[in-house]
């Protein structure tokens, strides 16, 4: 394996200096692990108590209908309690629950009393707007406050909120409201991307209308003033939020809607290996119990921790690490809007000294790119307040995971690499530096966390033997599981329980080391990483064909050096139509503006024909063996193997 054998062997880093004088579970961390697998029931039951319940449960997991798992059944709770309520009586109610900055240097400061504030407010607000327990809310709002705000405030009155990044276009964003059924929008007017203005009205404006084409209805849409920009007004269905919750008094409270544990939480939609995104759903109770636990072990949560997820709340890693995981802690976060390298490349180290950030995570994209800016950007700022870095979304290469050691972290910080996903509510396999010892490995994630059982395994289902590439594996149900697929139980099962039968099955390769530490290793389906984002190959090549001239599209991902991965299209023309630079253009602006600028295409490659086997199959491993310059296997089973040349020459032209 590359990554293996670029690996320093034992001479690593220890994460001693965490754990060994502040936690509780410090040298019983072997024996921690030990109970959490030998009875898994008696630890989940113990790590539930731990948070406020209306009702406590009946059973902490029943797995009487596999693989629909619920857990802490006849539970009852809100998240809102253990979020905002519960603190309410303590010295968090005067403490920071987020610094925000925007791009533009405007600054707010909102303690948990503000928020619990707010948040009551609105939440009485969308009552009287008509919101009703399990009513879905979809909230497409830049990084301002008033994103955490409502999503607590819909929570707390029994909704469930459907977060669309706002970089999604109005086409994405109409798809979500859809599939959702929400008939209220929270948006905002606009917001500073790189020094410029994004007009997220008009897209709300234009998703709305594209959704009520598609057979949606919106009634209300909620807009937060972030830039005071010029936006058209539609009377009767458009309602400012400022206005909406200044008509409540500053003690307006609303009683947490009793929720039960198995009750969705919220949708967050995310691509697959069909063109259409899917509802991941999360459960009020079983989310609530993972994510505050994981957060306290991944970070070793201290109360004067300044923590900062350096990610966008439209995805997966803000819903937990910048919403729920810090606020479920009583933690402080921060909060940033815009572009990391605005208006200059140290950015995030200025935030960092600011705030006087303890404990810092992002993506390995992020750090590539911060690193070619070089040194000297991250040496201009006191970062010595940092005591834990974090990394997740992709793998990340061995040496950029030592500049962010040695150069951001001075040596010092452990570094948290986190592997999990939308589907597992928070990390799965990660450092858990308040609790363990263990030696970290650049590249490596280490070891699941409590609870949680893994494995690697090959085609036919047997565990792979040391070094030897296959699938990872999750091996029993964890509190902090997905209830399914929105609208689609079907494909629930057979996306995660059927590869694998008994095992949920991630999509992701694998290895275990001698030592038995994981290394993560990428997809092995059609979905990209790109920068991060995750993006299903066939929603590119969904919409490429599309296009009136497109007859065949072929969408995979290419190895970038900042990005990771990046998308490029294969595209075979109808007969009449000829390439051109302009039909480019105009399939690239197909893709930004059906998904979003994050998908755009790094090459559209005409050809007459797709390399595919004699049973029609598009073989995409070939595709893949050509664009990253690996000589060719076995290409017999082709049905033209001129196929093969032509795309070769298409690729080595556009390079
Ligand atoms: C990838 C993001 C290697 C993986 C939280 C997974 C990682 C997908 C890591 C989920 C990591 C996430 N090392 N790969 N530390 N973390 N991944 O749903 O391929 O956006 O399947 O969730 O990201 O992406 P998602």
């Amino acid at each position: 394996m590359e990554s293996l054998s670029e690996s320093p062997s034992k001479q690593e880093i220890e994460l001693l200096p965490y754990g060994e004088k502040y936690h509780p579970y410090h040298n019983k961390y072997v024996d921690f692990w030990r109970q959490s697998l030998a009875d898994p029931m008696r630890f989940w039951d113990e790590r539930a108590r731990e948070l406020v319940w209306y009702r406590t449960w009946d059973r902490v997991l029943d797995d009487s209908n596999p693989p629909f798992y619920r857990w802490f059944v006849g539970g009852e709770t809100n998240v809102n309690l253990n979020a905002l309520d519960r603190w309410m009586n303590t010295h968090v109610a005067n403490k920071v629950a987020y610094y925000w900055e925007g791009e533009d240097g405007t600054t707010r400061v909102l303690s948990y009393r503000d928020l619990f504030r707010e948040v009551n407010k609105f939440a009485r607000a969308l009552q009287d707007l008509g919101v009703k327990p399990n009513d879905t809310v979809t909230i497409y709002l830049p990084m301002i406050p008033e994103l955490p705000i409502s999503m607590l405030a819909v929570t707390r009155i029994g909704g469930i909120h459907s977060v669309v990044f706002s970089g999604f276009s109005p086409s994405a964003l109409a798809d979500r409201i859809v599939d959702a059924k929400s008939r209220v929008l929270i948006t905002a007017d606009g917001y500073w991307r790189k020094g410029k203005v994004v007009e997220l009205k008009k897209n709300a404006d234009e998703g709305v209308r594209l959704a009520e084409e598609r057979g949606a209805k919106v009634d209300k849409v909620i807009v937060v003033r972030r830039l005071g920009n010029q936006v058209a007004w539609n009377e009767g269905r458009d309602v400012w939020y400022h206005e909406l919750v200044s008509k409540y008094p500053e003690n307006t409270y609303v009683k947490p809607v009793p929720r039960k544990a198995d009750d969705v939480l919220f949708i967050l939609y995310t691509s697959g290996t069909t063109g259409k995104p899917k509802g991941i759903m999360h459960s009020v109770g079983g989310y609530m119990v993972y994510v505050y636990n994981v957060f306290k072990w991944n970070w070793d949560i201290r109360p004067e921790d300044v923590h900062w997820t350096m990610a966008d709340v439209g995805w997966i890693t803000g819903h937990t690490y910048i919403v729920y995981g810090p606020l479920l802690n009583g933690a402080t976060e921060v909060m940033y809007e815009g572009a990391i390298d605005y208006p200059q490349p140290d950015r995030p180290w200025q935030i960092v000294e600011r705030y006087g950030v303890t404990i810092f995570y992002t993506s390995p994209t992020a750090l590539r790119m911060l690193r070619q800016y070089g040194d000297e950007w991250v040496k201009k700022h006191d970062l010595s307040t940092l005591r834990i870095l974090g990394t997740v979304g992709e793998p990340i290469n061995p040496d950029v995971w030592k500049w962010y050691f040695e150069v951001v972290g001075r040596g010092k910080c452990p570094i948290v690499d986190t592997w999990w996903m939308t589907e597992t509510g928070a990390a799965m396999i990660a450092p858990a530096p308040g609790i363990s010892l263990v030696q970290l490995k650049p590249g490596s994630a280490t070891f699941p966390m409590p609870g949680i059982e893994a494995d690697v395994l090959d085609e036919s289902g047997k565990p792979t033997p040391p070094g030897v590439k296959g699938y990872l594996v999750i091996k029993r149900p964890w509190p902090g599981m997905l209830l399914g697929v929105w609208g689609d139980p079907e494909r629930y099962v057979k996306t995660y329980w059927s590869r694998f039968p008994g095992y949920f099955y991630p999509g992701d390769y694998a290895v275990k080391d001698e030592e038995g530490y994981f290394w993560l290793l990428g997809r092995a389906d059609e979905v990209l990483k790109v920068a991060g984002h995750r993006i299903g190959t066939a929603e590119l090549e969904d919409t490429l064909i599309k296009h009136p001239a497109v007859a065949e599209a072929a969408v995979i991902g290419v190895p970038d050096p900042i990005k990771g991965e990046v998308p490029v299209a294969a595209v075979v023309l109808k007969a009449g139509y000829r390439p051109s630079e302009d039909l480019k253009k105009e399939l690239i602006d197909m893709i930004r503006t059906n998904i979003g600028p994050i998908a755009t295409p790094q090459a559209i490659l005409f050809v007459s024909k797709l390399p595919k086997t004699r049973s029609g199959k598009i073989m995409r491993r070939l595709l893949k063996d050509i664009m990253e310059g690996r000589p060719l296997g076995d290409t017999t089973t082709l049905e033209d193997p001129t196929a093969v040349d032509e795309l070769k020459r298409a690729w080595d032209e556009f390079k």
